[in-house]
């Protein structure tokens, strides 16, 4: 069996978004089915679907309140075993998000505990706690803003590293241990093929949940050595499967040889790259985070993989748009100024950087349609926690979480074919990025991700294997070769530049200016002969 993973196309769908199949405004399996036909000829390898759980959706479906179910917004377990199989039938592999880090408010064993109080087996399974004086047991803030910690009827308080609605489990409890190896098998057995792991670095609190001294160092609840005896023991069950099942961490890591002790033989099979996405468009910086990855993930034999955007942050077009192109949390940018036509070369030209590095690739919904950041939505139309429990200090995720255009010329642009309003509401100007407006078009975004695509699966040097930097390059300029033929050459300088000798240009993501790569473009070739690696 291959070790697929390693150079997968994986695309992100956010169910919620993605397609409406039963005209109710909130996208859903039916949705996807109807549009696997659409993914399949896009040329991806495999799909990550965002959580799809029964959950309250205080925070997107990170919340789950039943692990071996599906959200009945969404559909069916049945249905979703349905969908699995014909993605199968079409060549794509099936990765499910697992939320190990805590559940909702509306689980049943959180129920319990709440009901059974304080010193119960039923608590054991949280952090429960006694405050300090009348505030809180300790000084952690939540993620999504204000104190990680809510407390009781009774006056205990629970940890909730996330939004009040989501309490942290608690991973000293074999109990925990159990059910999740369970819940793995549950899915295993229906024919996922991989979980892509919630907060991967989270689950180990230091003993005692001692106050957060440095707020930039480690905190004593991230990236604590235990954690890697759970992912040993899930991979013993992954592995426990004849054909190969895997899973991708969500770790946001400062330090990249901590990161990569996840990607162990006998841990996780891959884990996304933040770096790559927070990084500027910048060549040296980027270069720096190629070396940087390949650098840390060598020692463990596992595969980098390159990302430009997700779910939980500013669309690329976007960011790519502005004078700061970096991502950060602690430091989002709002309404920024920025150019979309610049975004979109850059992000046309970061598509083909992306899908000619060495790993796998992820892809998330609508970035192959180009669509930008939705950044005046209304604030009472707003669901992210992190806008509510940060007061609106942080506007939250919602902007890259708007439904998807499909056809037609107005909102909701073929997302339902019932002309119910989507859940957010879609920009009035999305009429030209709709697939069936973009389909054909040579210059559009989605034939660039559909040529590239299919171009990654034919060269031979594309995926995973070695790559090398071209030597003396203008500065701004990103070159390397895959494998002695096929070239990469970004120009990130503020000035056209000479292509190297080449017989045959594969792909580009602009009009190239005769023999000369334009500023903010990327191009594919078949090099003329083999340089000597720099
Ligand atoms: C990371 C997920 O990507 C994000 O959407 C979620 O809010 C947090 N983890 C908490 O589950």
């Amino acid at each position: 069996m291959s070790e697929w993973w390693r150079d997968a196309a994986i695309y992100q769908v956010y169910v919620r978004s993605f397609a409406d199949g039963d005209g109710d405004g909130t996208g859903d399996l039916a949705g996807v089915r109807s549009r696997l036909p659409y993914l399949a000829e896009l040329g991806i390898d495999a799909i990550w679907f965002n959580p799809w759980y029964p959950s309250p959706m205080d925070d997107g479906g990170y919340d789950v309140s039943d692990f071996r179910d599906i959200e009945p917004v969404f559909g069916t377990l049945a249905e979703a075993e349905k969908l699995i199989q014909e993605a199968h039938n079409l060549g794509i592999r099936i990765i499910i998000d697992i939320v190990p880090n805590h559940c909702s408010d509306e689980h049943p064993w959180f129920k319990a505990a709440l009901a059974a109080g304080p010193g119960s087996v039923e608590r054991e399974r949280f952090w429960f706690r006694d405050g300090r004086g009348d505030g809180p047991p300790n000084n952690w803030q939540s993620r999504f803003g204000g104190s990680a910690w809510t407390q009781a009827p009774d006056g205990q308080w629970f940890l909730h590293l996330y939004s009040s609605r989501q309490p942290d489990l608690n991973w000293t409890n074999p109990a925990v241990h159990e059910e999740f190896a369970d819940v793995l098998r549950f899915w295993f057995n229906r024919g996922v093929d991989g979980f892509r792991i919630d907060v991967a670095d989270g689950l180990v609190k230091e003993p005692g949940l001692p106050d957060v001294t440095d707020p930039n160092g480690r905190l004593p609840y991230s990236d604590l050595d235990g954690v890697h005896e759970i992912y040993r023991e899930w991979r013993r069950i992954a592995d426990s499967y004849p054909d190969k099942r895997v899973f991708v961490g969500e770790m946001w890591l400062p330090d990249p040889q901590r990161f990569a002790m996840y990607l162990r033989q006998d841990e996780l099979h891959s884990a996304f790259n933040f770096d790559f996405l927070s990084c500027p468009w910048d060549a040296t910086r980027l270069r720096q985070v190629v070396d940087a990855t390949l650098a840390a993930h060598a020692p463990v034999n596992a595969p980098a993989t390159w990302v430009l955007s997700n779910h939980d942050v500013t669309r690329h077009v976007t960011r790519y748009g502005r004078a700061d192109t970096s991502f950060s949390f602690a430091d989002r940018q709002h309404q920024a100024p920025t150019s979309l036509e610049l975004g979109t070369r850059r992000a046309r030209a970061a598509a083909l950087l992306t899908l000619a590095l060495p790993g796998g690739a992820y892809i998330y919904q609508g970035e192959e349609l180009g669509l930008p950041e939705v950044e005046d939505l209304p604030d009472e139309l707003r669901q992210d926690p992190v806008f509510t429990r940060t007061k609106g200090t942080d506007i939250g995720r919602d902007g890259c979480r708007v439904p998807l255009p499909w056809s037609g010329d107005a909102p909701p642009y073929g997302f339902n074919t019932t002309g119910t309003p989507p859940w957010l509401p879609q920009p009035a100007t999305w009429a030209s990025s709709t697939v069936e407006s973009q389909t054909g078009d040579p210059a559009s975004m989605l034939e660039l991700y559909r040529s590239a695509l299919q171009l990654r699966r034919t060269e031979p040097g594309l995926g995973d294997g070695p790559l090398d930097w071209l030597p003396h390059q203008p500065n701004g300029v990103l070159a390397f070769t895959r494998d002695g033929a096929f070239a990469c050459v970004v120009n990130l300088s503020d000035q056209p530049v000479d292509l190297p000798p080449h017989t045959e240009i594969l792909l580009a993501s602009g009009p190239l200016d005769g023999a000369r790569l334009p500023r903010d473009t990327a191009v594919w070739l078949h090099q003329a002969t083999t340089p000597s690696s720099s």
